[in-house]
């Protein structure tokens, strides 16, 4: 299959040149709690995805991913800031105008099964928005099918079958058919595979890189997994109570991190090799014994008190100084690098948190 054109030109930023697929820009999100009450779930987030590009979003549960992977699909409303797609505004848009973009911008989630109708064959489900949105016949459909179960790996007798008879691993493969079935641009892949074993995710992955150099798809890949995030993308964002840590390069964030917290989320990750994990294990028992620094520790007993304004991760972080308790670090840097911590200095690039040793990635 080729890949669908887009209708319409790509949108260019107001200087002419090329905007990125997805734009987020100083994003909040204000969820309703009881009463009058809200809560702030995302508070100033900026993220740029281009064509063909995989950006990951990592954090721990409740960090914030699937809120703003919400915002971009319509499903959350945004409290302020800006979600341009192909250089067009899309938060708040009609129910209307957000059906148009449903050819562009797609979703994947951990279990696709609910979104799947029991009652429909996948033939059936896959065939639907081919004839409906991209008006094809009876028979083009078809061969399109056809093409899409075999780009992702299924066997032809597949569209013959309901959803229940296929594995998760079988199911992910589907979500992605259908979510290409429309031609999309961005997929957002929200814990897409968190739920499958290694081997079944391995597979998964290594199908949503080669569809991306096949169809030049990008992909907004979110997961609580840094290694898999690591492993997918050609940047990493960090996210932290609803609020960017760290942004940069997969590479240089997975290897040099520069944020406290990215440091805490690689040293949980497992590393696939006997010896490696056992030095790793012995630098976070070091580092453990090590730090904290003498606020750090005051912090933990509560005796050093966190203002309102203190850094959102002081009352974790092993490095914490005075300031930190006190005033929030503004997220600075430079060339595709952003960092919110007192302790990196964006003039050298370097951080005082502590040293990196390069074959474990944190020290
Ligand atoms: N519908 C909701 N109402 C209130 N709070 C919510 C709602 N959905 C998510 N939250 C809160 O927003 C924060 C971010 O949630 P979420 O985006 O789901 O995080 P993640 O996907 O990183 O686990 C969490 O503190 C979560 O409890
Ligand atoms: S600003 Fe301070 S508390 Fe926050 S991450 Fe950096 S060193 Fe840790
Ligand atoms: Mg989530």
């Amino acid at each position: 299959m080729a890949h669908q054109a887009v209708e319409g030109l790509p949108g260019t930023d107001r200087a002419g040149a090329p905007a990125a697929l997805l734009q987020i820009e100083d994003l909040a999100v204000d969820y309703r709690l009881r009463g009058r009450r809200t809560f702030r779930a995302i508070d100033g987030v900026s993220v740029s995805v281009q064509p063909g590009e995989t950006v990951g979003l990592v954090g721990e549960s409740g960090s914030g991913k699937s809120t703003i992977g919400r915002a971009v699909l319509g499903l959350a409303k945004t409290a302020a800031g800006s979600i341009e797609f192909q250089g067009h505004e899309i938060s708040g848009l009609s129910r209307r105008r957000r059906a148009a973009l449903a050819g562009d911008l797609q979703v994947v989630f951990q279990d696709p099964y609910s979104s799947l109708n029991p009652a429909l064959t996948i033939g059936q489900i896959l065939r639907e928005p081919l004839q409906v949105r991209r008006k094809l016949s009876a028979r083009e459909a078809q061969a399109v099918v056809v093409d899409l179960l075999t780009r992702v790996a299924l066997p032809a007798d597949a569209a013959d079958r309901y959803p229940g008879s296929f594995s998760g691993g079988q199911r992910q493969r589907i979500a992605i058919a259908r979510a290409l079935s429309v031609g999309a641009r961005l997929i957002v892949c929200d814990e897409s595979v968190s739920a499958l074993d290694v081997s079944t995710q391995a597979q998964v992955l290594a199908l949503l890189q080669r569809l991306q150099a096949e169809l030049g798809v990008a992909y907004l890949f979110i997961s609580h997994d840094i290694a898999v995030v690591q492993h997918l993308s050609d940047r990493v964002v960090v996210l932290y109570r609803g609020r960017v840590m760290e942004q940069g390069p997969a590479d240089r964030v997975c290897s040099t991190p520069l944020h406290p917290y990215t440091r805490l989320l690689l040293d949980a990750a497992p590393v696939p090799h006997p010896e490696l994990q056992r030095r790793k294990r012995e630098a976070r028992l070091a580092t453990a014994a090590a730090v904290p620094t003498a606020v750090a520790a005051a912090g933990a007993t509560g005796s050093v008190p966190v203002t309102a304004d203190a850094c959102p991760f002081a009352a974790r972080c092993p490095f914490a100084e005075q300031v930190c308790t006190q005033r929030r670090p503004a997220l600075t840097g430079m060339a595709g690098v952003q960092v919110q911590c007192h302790l990196y200095d964006e003039t050298s690039g370097h951080t005082r948190a502590g040293t990196v040793d390069p074959a474990i990635g944190i020290r």
